[in-house]
């Protein structure tokens, strides 16, 4: 009796000792100093980076301003606010909290539309969240990890049959605006109906007007069923339009984690670095090529490496636009992301101007998981697919002046045709991956029979 007594009085000991470490004796507290647009200097000792702290206002009765720490600078932190920074004078009580950012996560938000803070923005009831995410996590062990090995169906022919991609894969979505990126995405993500699957859509710095038409017109409540859409529009501060995304990952994590496999997407990831570049350049941080910061370029990778197949969760299969304006090669943005993705898709301008939609360029797009998933026979029929784009545009000049009239180049004419026939689907159409598949070695066996 008296052992066990020691036992239970240890253990108490143990967790009041730690519980006593955990409090703040003393609240950090400060004052502003400075205001250099973006950035607001304070003078409040103690504050670690991305911590956050509160501002009051010097007006009475006005909210507390929620702030984040972004740097420091000669003996003084800077702190970015995450609305706009009203009623702030020198001398404003500065306090710090004892956390980092966080984002709510639930089965309830299935379904709803929120802001980068997980409040809803939609007109239903307010979201109970059953869990608290952390935004930032340490780097994934790399052994954790599973080989990908299920295909993921999109519905979309060009990407199932050409291009297939695997549960857990990331790709890019390059393209110049207007081409038909966010169709695309809409159209792989109600194509998802089943219970166990669900849609972290996280829409970044879009117009207020392309957010409503995205959920309304071109999500639609089909695709709203299994989905999350978390908004930040352009004319919010920067730490916010990049918080959209780090709150969709956090929310990708905590389905994961329940069993349920997510499709994360990112519309556009180039708008997130933006807004990491703004917070960046403010808090001092030398520009490299195109403006852009060394964090900016970091920050990319620890948002694609949470996505994946994972020992002991369901996979997060991450999509990310990127907007290219034809300039791919020379975008630190775009090249970062090649680097670390597992496939790209690149839309082209060219075909999308011939009303090809989707307007997915086959020749210059790569799924590199391919290899792995497709049959030997669906290889030898992209093969074949791919054969006949390259040698049509090589040719097209000749064959579209009536040049070179010959048999050959009638057939070739008639493949290449074909081809983009199978290529094409309205934005409404989905298809299964067994009549994606069908209709590809047909078009082949076509193509050879001549
Ligand atoms: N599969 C499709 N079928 C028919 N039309 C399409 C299809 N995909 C795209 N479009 C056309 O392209 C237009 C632009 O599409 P969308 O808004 O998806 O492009 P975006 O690349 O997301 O544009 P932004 O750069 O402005 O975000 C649509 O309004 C539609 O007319
Ligand atoms: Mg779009």
């Amino acid at each position: 009796m008296t052992e066990l007594l020691s036992t239970n009085t240890a253990g108490l000991r143990e967790r009041y000792l730690s519980s006593l470490s955990q409090i703040a004796l003393y609240n950090k507290t400060g004052i502003v100093l400075q205001n250099t647009g973006l950035v607001i200097e304070v003078n409040c000792p103690g504050l670690f980076l991305a911590q956050l702290c509160e501002i009051l206002p010097s007006r009475p009765g006005a909210d507390s301003i929620l702030c984040q720490v972004i740097g420091f600078k000669e003996q003084r932190t800077l702190v970015m606010p995450y609305k706009k920074a009203a009623g702030i004078t020198y001398g404003c009580c500065v306090r710090a909290l004892d956390s980092f950012v966080s984002a709510p996560a639930g089965l309830s938000y299935i379904g709803r539309i929120v802001d980068a803070f997980g409040v809803a923005l939609d007109d239903g009831s307010a979201i109970k969240p059953d869990a608290y995410m952390p935004i930032y996590r340490e780097p994934i062990n790399p052994l954790n990890r599973k080989t990908i090995d299920e295909i993921l169906n999109t519905g979309v022919k060009a990407l199932d049959a050409a291009l297939t991609l695997g549960k857990g894969q990331r790709i890019g979505l390059f393209a110049g605006s207007g081409l038909g990126k966010s169709t695309l995405l809409a159209a792989m993500c109600q194509q998802r109906q089943d219970k166990k699957q669900v849609n972290i859509i996280a829409l970044v710095g879009e117009r207020g007007r392309e957010v409503q038409e995205f959920v309304q017109e071109t999500l639609g409540p089909n695709g709203m069923q299994n989905s999350v859409v978390v908004a930040a529009t352009a004319e919010q501060p920067p730490l916010i339009r990049a918080q959209a995304v780090y709150t969709a990952v956090a929310m990708a994590e905590y389905f994961s984690e329940q069993g349920i496999e997510v499709l994360l997407v990112v519309d556009s990831m180039t708008r997130f670095a933006m807004a990491l570049r703004e917070v960046g350049l403010a808090a001092g941080e030398p520009p490299t090529m195109r403006g852009y910061t060394a964090s900016v370029l970091s920050a990319i990778p620890s948002v694609v490496e949470r996505c994946g197949n994972f020992a002991g969760r369901a996979a997060i299969t991450g999509i990310f636009s990127v907007l290219t304006e034809g300039e791919e090669n020379s975008d630190p943005v775009a090249e970062t992301l090649k680097a670390i993705l597992d496939g790209h898709i690149m839309l082209s301008q060219v075909l999308a101007q011939r009303e090809h939609y989707p307007a997915i360029d086959i020749s210059r797009s790569v799924s590199r998981l391919f290899g792995r998933l497709a049959s030997q026979e669906q290889k030898q029929a992209v093969k074949t697919l791919r054969n006949t784009l390259v040698s049509f545009e090589e040719n097209r000049t000749l064959l579209e002046m009536g040049m070179a009239d010959n048999a050959g180049t009638q057939k070739l004419r008639k493949n290449y045709l074909a081809s983009c026939l199978f290529l094409q689907q309205s934005h409404q159409e989905h298809f299964s991956l067994s009549d994606s598949l069908q209709q590809l070695i047909t078009l082949s066996k076509g193509c050879l029979d001549d």
